[in-house]
């Protein structure tokens, strides 16, 4: 066993080369060309999608949402105070004010109970994120929309999926199942292409906000496909159109995504069944994955009970060579949420949370080694907890 385990590695092998090889030898570079296309159609083919567009990432994505939702000044969104800074930064760039609510203490996903309690009437959707890959609770939030839908407000809910392709609520996969999903390929992903992203909605009339403001808010792509015979400028936009080459690896992972999914699974349940002793000893607490939740096992994460205790067990994690980390820090009291913000947001179990999370490394390879590294990681919690006499 190596002495180092790195938190993350890329999966890859000799396709993703020849595709980009490919691709370079040919006259296509720019985006929506056929590696493009290609993969639109496979994605949309997977998840059962009526509409994908692929981004230059989730955060262009999630900035894509809020213009094709007309998310303008004053507007309240809530989102979780939980997430990475993307996901509120795509409210502001709007305009938009960020509502942060508190997360489940069984998953971390978007607590419906707040999110109740936060809608206002100037409440114009909701963003949960499915953190670690599964899936937050649909049924909860639609329900604490629709007590509020009476007098006519209309709430979008917007998919922060970026860790969820490929993982599944009921028989719907995520990304597909709100009005807008967004999805991530970055490197730290299931599946990547170095820096990507994909908007998806099954609504055609926001599809065709999307394509305008993908395409710098101009119908080029009702042009190109001989729609219509001259382009024009028909509203807001920007440039979120990945390279032809990134295409070409994103389609090389996909062929690959069985096998992805399968190793990384082979990890999380090597992790679950070993460091079950540990929280039987209620030194850490175990995610749970809800019924209605089949997970991509994109994190493997566990909860200490004292905050105290966090830094030095991941400082002994990494000096056994297990490259542990944590993530998110809340946004709630980040500096820049205190200047936007007109008062401060306490979300006390959202702060817990974050302050106990423990991340351990999990990515398809590892799988040949799972259960040494797990026993690994029990062996330091062993130590860790018994020097403290637990
Ligand atoms: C919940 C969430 N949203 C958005 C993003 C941003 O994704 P990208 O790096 O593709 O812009 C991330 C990145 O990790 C994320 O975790």
């Amino acid at each position: 066993m190596p002495d180092y385990i790195p938190f993350n590695q890329i999966f890859k092998d000799h396709t993703e080369l020849e595709a980009v090889q490919e691709i370079l030898s040919g006259e296509t570079w720019h985006g929506d060309g056929p590696a493009g296309k290609r993969v639109e159609a496979k994605l949309s083919k997977w998840l059962d999608s009526r509409f994908v567009f692929l981004t230059t990432s989730c955060t262009h994505a999630l900035e894509m949402a809020m213009m094709v939702l007309e998310i303008g000044h004053g507007d309240e969104v809530i989102l979780p105070g939980f997430t990475f800074v993307s996901t509120a930064n795509a409210v502001r760039m709007q305009g938009g004010i960020p509502v942060f609510a508190e997360i489940k203490a069984s998953d971390l996903t978007l607590d419906p109970v707040d999110v109740a309690r936060k809608i206002t009437p100037a409440t114009k959707a909701v963003i949960p994120i499915h953190y670690a890959g599964v899936s937050a609770d649909f049924e909860g939030i639609r329900k604490a929309i629709a007590n509020h839908s009476g007098s006519g407000q209309q709430i979008a809910i917007v998919e922060d999926a970026a860790q969820a392709v490929g993982a599944w609520w009921n028989d719907q996969a995520l990304g597909t199942i709100g009005d807008i999903g967004c999805f991530s390929f970055h490197d730290t992903k299931n599946i990547t292409c170095g820096e990507g992203g994909a908007f998806l909605t099954q609504n055609r009339e926001l599809a065709e906000k999307a394509e305008w403001i993908r395409e710098k808010g101009t119908n080029r792509s009702a042009f190109l496909r001989g729609e219509i015979d001259k382009y024009t400028w028909i509203s807001q936009g920007s440039s979120y159109i990945p390279s032809d080459l990134l295409a070409g690896v994103l389609e090389a992972q996909l062929e690959k995504r069985n096998q992805i999914l399968a190793l990384r699974k082979q990890v999380w349940e090597a992790y679950r069944y070993r460091l079950q002793e540990a929280a039987a000893r209620q030194w850490i607490t175990l995610p749970e994955i809800p019924e209605y939740a089949s997970s991509n096992y994109h994190i493997f994460h566990f909860h200490v009970p004292d905050p105290a205790d966090r830094d030095p067990l991941l400082r002994a994690l990494k000096d056994a060579g297990i490259g542990a980390s944590f993530h998110y820090i809340p946004l709630h009291n980040a500096p820049f949420a205190q200047k936007i913000l007109d008062h401060p947001v306490s979300l006390p179990r959202t702060e817990y949370l974050a302050q106990t999370l423990i991340r351990l490394p999990l990515y398809p390879d590892l799988a040949r080694i799972s259960d040494d590294v797990a026993d690994r990681v029990m062996k330091v919690l062993t130590r860790f907890f018994q020097s403290k006499g637990r």
